[in-house]
C-alpha cells in the first residue's frame, strides 16, 4: 500500500481531509451496523440537540506505524468505556463496545495510506464523535444519534514539536463544576476554554491550567491536557478531583512511573500555593499533547520556573516520554498489554 505523499514530519495539530470515515446511527433503540462513507459533510437537522443543547461528546486516540510496519492503537478500549460514561452523563445512548472498536478499526484500515510512516514523528489522530440529530426543540434528549469516526494525521499538538518545554497560565476562570461535566468528554467542556486560553496566550502562555472552581487552590488541568508533576523529593504525583478527565496518557505515565522508573506514586489533591515550592519537574499529558514539558507556570502575577530554569527537559519526564513513546511504536517490549494492532 502506498503512502500519500505529504511532508509528514512537518504536520500540526490541524484537520486534514482523509479518504473514508464510519458512520453509524442509533434510531428507536437500535444501532445500525455503520459503514465506511467517504463525505466530510454530515445533513444535520437544524433542530439537534447536538445544535442547541451541546448533547454531543468525543473521543480521541492515535493510531502509529511500528518499526515492523504494523498499525498500532494505544488502549482503545479505554476510550470506548470513557465514552460510554460520558453518554451516560448526557442521557444519549452507549456505542456498544464491538461497535466503537470496530468503527476505529475500519476508519484506520481504510485510511492506511494516511497513517504516518515510522519514524516520522507523526501519527494518525482518530476522533470518534457522537451526536445527537434530529427534528428537537424543548430541553429533552435527542431522538437519533450519529456515532462517527474521522482520522487525521497529525503531528505534535504544542507549536514547539517534539519534545519541547511549554508554558502555562493559571486561569482565573474554571473549566469544569464540582459536580459538573469536568470527569466526562463532553464537547460543552471544551469552548468556554477557548477564551481562557487566549488569555493565558497574552500572558505568552501556551495553555491555560485551571484550579478547582470551588476554592481556586488545588491543581486540575490544563485546557487539553492533564498534569503530572516529579517532585524533589522523587515521587510523581498527579491531581485527584471529581472535575478533571481522567485521561488515559496521565494513568499510562503514573503505571510507567511506577514500574518502570520505580517511582512512588501519588493521586491526590495538590494544593498549588503550598507546594509548588517542591515541584521539580511539572508536565502536561494528553493523546494530542503526549507529554510536554512546563517549564515555567504564570501564578499570582509571576512566572515559576521548574527543572532547569525552565528552559530544559528533566530525567523524569523525558524517561516517561521515551518509555511511553516506545511501547506506543512498538519499539519496546509492551509487557502492559496496551498496545492493540490495526491487520491490513
Ligand atoms: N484533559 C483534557 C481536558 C483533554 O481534552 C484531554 C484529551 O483528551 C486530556 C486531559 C487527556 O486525556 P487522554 O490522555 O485520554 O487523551
Ligand atoms: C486529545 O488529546 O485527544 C484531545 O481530545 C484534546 C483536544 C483538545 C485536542
Amino acid at each position: 500500500m502506498e503512502k500519500q505523499h505529504i511532508d509528514w514530519s512537518n504536520l500540526g495539530f490541524e484537520y486534514t481531509k482523509t479518504d473514508y470515515r464510519f458512520s453509524a446511527t442509533w434510531l428507536d433503540g437500535q444501532w445500525s451496523e455503520g459503514e465506511l462513507v467517504t463525505s466530510e459533510y454530515i445533513q444535520l437537522h437544524e433542530g439537534s440537540p447536538a445544535l442547541h443543547y451541546a448533547q454531543q461528546c468525543f473521543e480521541g486516540l492515535k493510531a502509529q506505524t511500528a518499526k515492523d510496519g504494523r498499525i498500532l492503537l494505544f488502549r482503545p478500549e479505554l476510550n470506548c468505556e470513557r465514552m460510554q460514561n460520558t453518554s451516560d452523563r448526557l442521557s444519549m445512548p452507549r456505542v456498544p463496545r464491538e461497535l466503537f472498536l470496530r468503527g476505529v478499526v475500519e476508519a484506520v484500515r481504510a485510511n492506511a495510506s494516511w497513517v504516518p510512516p515510522y519514524g516520522s514523528g507523526a501519527s494518525l489522530y482518530i476522533r470518534p464523535l457522537l451526536i445527537g440529530v434530529g427534528a428537537n426543540m424543548g430541553l429533552r434528549p435527542a431522538k437519533q444519534y450519529e456515532f462517527r469516526v474521522i482520522v487525521c494525521p497529525v503531528g505534535s499538538y504544542y507549536k514547539s514539536g517534539g519534545l519541547a518545554v511549554v508554558s502555562l497560565a493559571v486561569s482565573d476562570f474554571d473549566r469544569a463544576a464540582p459536580h459538573g461535566l469536568g470527569d466526562v468528554k463532553a464537547g460543552a467542556n471544551y469552548p468556554g476554554g477557548l477564551y481562557a486560553t487566549r488569555k493565558a496566550q497574552e500572558l505568552g502562555a501556551y495553555e491555560a491550567l485551571y484550579l478547582d472552581a470551588a476554592q481556586h487552590r488545588y491543581i486540575e488541568e490544563a485546557g487539553s491536557a492533564n498534569v503530572v508533576i516529579a517532585t524533589k523529593d522523587g515521587k510523581l504525583i498527579t491531581p485527584s478531583s471529581s472535575a478533571i478527565l481522567p485521561g488515559i496518557t496521565r494513568r499510562s505515565i503514573m503505571e510507567i512511573g511506577k514500574q518502570v522508573l520505580g517511582m512512588p506514586i501519588e493521586d491526590r489533591p495538590i494544593d498549588l500555593r503550598a507546594e509548588i515550592q517542591s515541584f521539580n519537574e511539572v508536565a502536561a499529558c494528553g493523546t494530542a499533547a503526549v507529554l510536554s514539558p512546563v517549564g515555567k507556570l504564570w501564578y499570582d502575577g509571576a512566572w515559576h520556573r521548574f527543572y532547569g530554569n525552565g528552559e530544559s527537559v528533566g530525567p523524569v519526564m523525558q524517561e516517561l516520554y521515551d518509555t511511553l513513546c516506545e511501547i506506543q511504536r512498538g519499539e519496546r517490549p509492551d509487557s502492559f498489554g496496551w498496545t492493540h494492532e490495526v491487520t491490513l
